[in-house]
């Protein structure tokens, strides 16, 4: 069996790597496909040598633009590739518009999609990455679920045939690379920090960065906050920060660490030694609950509930008081903090690499793995 894997974006090569890596123990060489939508050093590459994927067959430099410029130009791209090699599965993992040109792409071509990630949902059709899922959902054979929340929304949908609970692929990579981090980061003597005595920062969705005014609460928040705060900018953020004269109020504030976005060791090393995660970052949500850090989301929904009802996370949106509320809480109560940190990490035991390659090997041995005619037969 041959399968492709479509990917662009950071998120997403750190949560494929597991399944890559899953097939290549098993012998199979995938065709890997990058569209390119992330093209920084820092975005890409950097994650592709520290997770040792050194054999990308296609990078097709699709870059930024509108949604459909980049969902369009991705699917274009990736077409040609799928037509030209023929593999007998596509792999994508997520929701970003490289998700939707893989899935898009692949099922009109007959080759059947296999979505890593199915079934999140936020219930916010504002967010270009709940379109993004709910139709790279609907155009895929195999669906990866994470949890069985995420395969209750599929069945609402309809879709009960393909789904498998497997666990999310974030905790494969955790585990895998948390050791290491550990010791080969330099990063907390870098910054000058020491275990437990800084918040971590990041944002980058769209609601929050496009306008002006949530940029500014944004801000507010972060100059405001009582502990000293690392913040990695994503140069979605970076670049509106700059334009709109932001940054240099966040630069001048002593406890801001503003820096490039961080390479996966660093990143790790620095989110299990904070005391608190502040993200709208979806993959961020998840690792704080594997790490036993408490984690506030500046977002007012989540797709990602199950670390709310586990008691590791909290929404907070962008509403000033009601993040210094929780950050005084946390840094004051330690009750409340034991409770968040020792919340149960609700993804699963870091086995979903393995068996996804397994489902898909056997489903390909039966002469399952295909497009079929409709999904109810
Ligand atoms: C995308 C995904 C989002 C995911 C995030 C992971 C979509 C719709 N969004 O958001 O779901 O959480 O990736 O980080 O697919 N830019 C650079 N260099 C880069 C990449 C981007 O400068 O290497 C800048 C460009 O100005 C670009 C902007 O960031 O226009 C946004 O990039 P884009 O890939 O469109 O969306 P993200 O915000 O990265
Ligand atoms: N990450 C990283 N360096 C950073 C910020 C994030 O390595 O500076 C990692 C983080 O550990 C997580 C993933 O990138 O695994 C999350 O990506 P992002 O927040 O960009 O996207 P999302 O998960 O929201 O789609």
């Amino acid at each position: 069996m041959r399968p492709a894997f479509v990917f662009g974006t950071r998120p997403e090569i750190i949560k494929l790597a597991p399944v890559i890596r899953a097939f290549e123990r098993r012998g199979i060489e995938p065709l890997m496909i990058h569209t390119g939508q992330h093209y920084d050093y820092e975005m890409s590459k950097i994650f592709l040598e520290e997770l040792e994927l050194h054999k990308i067959d296609y990078h097709l430099e699709v870059g930024s633009g509108t949604q459909a410029y980049q969902t369009g130009m991705a699917m274009i791209k990736i077409e040609e590739v799928l037509m030209k090699e023929k593999p007998d599965v596509t792999l994508v993992q997520g929701d970003t518009n490289t998700v939707l040109a893989g899935a898009l792409a692949s099922v009109k071509l007959k080759i059947p999609v296999a979505h890593v990630e199915a079934g999140l949902r936020s219930f916010d059709r504002t967010m270009p990455e709940e379109i993004n899922r709910i139709l790279a959902d609907h155009a895929s054979e195999v669906l990866f679920a994470p949890t069985e929340d995420a395969k209750k929304n599929l069945e609402r949908e309809g879709i009960i045939e393909g789904v498998y609970v497997v666990g999310n692929t974030i905790v494969d990579s955790v585990l895998q690379n948390s050791e290491i981090a550990e010791k080969k980061s330099r990063i907390l003597e870098k910054l000058g920090l020491k275990p437990k005595e800084y918040a971590l920062l990041t944002a980058h969705r769209a609601e929050n960065t496009d306008s002006e005014e949530n940029l500014k609460k944004l801000v507010e928040i972060i100059t405001s906050l009582p502990i000293t705060v690392v913040y990695p900018v994503h140069p979605r953020t970076e670049k509106r920060l700059k334009a709109s004269g932001l940054w240099e109020k966040l630069k001048a504030k002593e406890h801001v660490i503003l820096t490039k976005p961080l390479g996966y060791l660093d990143f790790l090393k620095l989110q299990k030694n904070a005391k608190i995660v502040l993200t709208d970052s979806g993959g961020i949500q998840e690792e704080s609950i594997i790490l036993n850090v408490p984690c506030l989301t500046l977002r007012y929904n989540t797709e990602r509930p199950e670390t709310i009802k586990a008691g590791g996370n909290v929404l907070v949106g962008l509403e000033k008081d009601r993040v210094l509320h929780y950050v005084e809480k946390l840094l004051n109560d330690e009750e409340f903090y034991r409770r968040m940190a020792n919340a149960k990490n609700p993804f699963g035991d870091g086995k979903a690499g393995e068996r996804i390659a397994e489902i898909l090997l056997d489903l390909y041995e039966k002469g399952k793995l295909r497009v079929k005619s409709s999904r109810f037969i």
